[in-house]
């Protein structure tokens, strides 16, 4: 086991009928908030005036914004901002998927700096991480995906120069998080399984490349990894099942809270780098569709180099009982299992099938290097390079 420091300072409520006491917990950060959401659906659902009365209530007014975009663009975090500036509030409510809890962190840092534009705190800006403050955000999240309701991550979109990148600091994690799985029984079967992939995949990246240092980590990644591959089949059967939703929505929280890694070497989230530059590049991709159209291809990579073989032999055993003393061969007995259940629930497709075109692979490679190899070949057990990534991009249409 390896050392690690974690502190997570986030309150989660988790369960049905708790707002009075996430809005109890809240309450104490200030007399006014801004209340942000997506495109609407929590509005048309019912779901946003019981939770603006139940601030009123307490003493909170709150003043709306709303039309945050999936991969959150800078013009309207920035726009946001200015609003929730006028207005003079204390605090932010982010009620959303991803899409709106990263804008409100984004928001959140605008304030405390009292400065107008998110984009040069960015990963690969000049002033990349220089800021010193947000103000306070609570969550209440509607996708069981990112985790963002209780993770260091904000992760925005800039169209006007094909970016999306990130903003990481502990500053972000929000105060008070409630996980009601009722707010997340409406998703569709497509964002339902985009949120599986992506909760899989903040467990996977660093299982393969983190080395064996930590059986506990790995067990507990595997608890998640089998939670995401036993309960997605069956909710896309039964959409509205508030356990199975509730189950996933857990599963969510503890894939990137931080202890998936405890204990093993940190390593580049390799797969978020190559898909947050595909979205950058295709703002209508979303991240946990460009994710599972990345693991085949990506997966099949290191096999080939020789790299993570054992430790996706490893995955061959825990995930789905298949033991042979021939790693390479238990390795790719994992990448075909692995296949077949994306198969199995439609989230296996080429790029070109999302309509991410070759002619743009070398312009993603390019970023991925860029922003987040920092302008170097990424160490994936070794290099990866530009001709890697667009190997694995060509890869997704076998
Ligand atoms: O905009 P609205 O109307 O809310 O509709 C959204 C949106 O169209 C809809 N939706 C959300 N909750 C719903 C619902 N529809 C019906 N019922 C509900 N309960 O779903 C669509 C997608 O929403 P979005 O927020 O974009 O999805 P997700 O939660 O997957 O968030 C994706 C974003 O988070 C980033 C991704 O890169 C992407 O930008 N990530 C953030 C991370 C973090 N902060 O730690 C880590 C992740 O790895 C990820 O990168
Ligand atoms: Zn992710």
């Amino acid at each position: 086991m390896q050392n690690f420091s974690i502190h997570i300072p986030t309150k989660i409520i988790f369960g049905e009928g708790l707002l009075n006491e996430f809005v109890k917990s809240s309450k104490i950060l200030g007399k006014k908030a801004l209340i942000l959401i997506g495109g609407g659906t929590v509005e048309k659902l019912g779901y946003l005036q019981p939770v603006r009365d139940a601030f009123e209530k307490e003493g909170v007014s709150t003043v709306l914004f709303s039309g945050v975009e999936p991969n959150p663009q800078v013009r309207t975090i920035n726009k946001a901002a200015q609003f929730a500036k006028n207005e003079k509030i204390d605090f932010i409510i982010a009620f959303g998927g991803g899409s709106v809890i990263d804008a409100a962190k984004g928001i959140a840092i605008l304030l405390h700096e009292k400065t107008d534009d998110i984009w040069q705190y960015v990963l690969g800006s000049p002033k990349a991480g220089q800021y010193s403050g947000a103000f306070p955000v609570v969550a209440i999240p509607t996708t069981a995906a990112t985790a963002s309701e209780v993770t260091p991550h904000s992760v925005i979109s800039n169209d006007e120069v094909n970016g999306k990148a990130s903003l990481s600091n502990p500053l972000l994690r929000p105060v008070v998080s409630l996980l009601d799985p009722t707010y997340t029984k409406s998703l569709n079967a497509r964002t339902t399984q985009d949120g599986a992939a992506d909760i899989f995949s903040h467990v996977i990246e660093n299982y393969l490349l983190g080395g064996n240092d930590s059986p506990i980590a790995d067990r507990y990644s595997e608890m998640v990894m089998l939670t995401v591959l036993e309960t997605l089949p069956k909710l896309l059967k039964d959409l509205q099942n508030i356990k199975l939703r509730g189950d996933l929505f857990w599963a969510s929280d503890l894939a990137l809270n931080g202890y998936q890694t405890a204990g093993r070497t940190p390593a580049p989230f390799v797969l978020h780098s190559m898909e947050h530059a595909a979205s950058g590049f295709y703002p209508s991709l979303a991240h946990g569709r460009g994710l599972a159209t990345l693991y085949p291809a990506y997966f099949r990579w290191l096999l080939e180099k020789g790299r993570a073989v054992d430790r996706m032999a490893k995955l061959a055993l825990r995930l789905f009982g298949i033991e042979n003393s021939n790693e390479q061969i238990a390795a790719l007995n994992f990448i075909e299992k692995f296949e077949n259940w994306l198969k199995e629930n439609s989230l296996y497709q080429s790029f070109p099938d999302l309509g991410v075109m070759p002619e743009k692979y070398e312009a993603i490679a390019d970023y991925t290097i860029e922003v987040y190899g920092k302008g170097k070949a990424i160490q994936v057990l070794g290099d990866f390079t530009k001709e890697d990534i667009i190997e694995i991009f060509y890869n997704t249409e076998k």
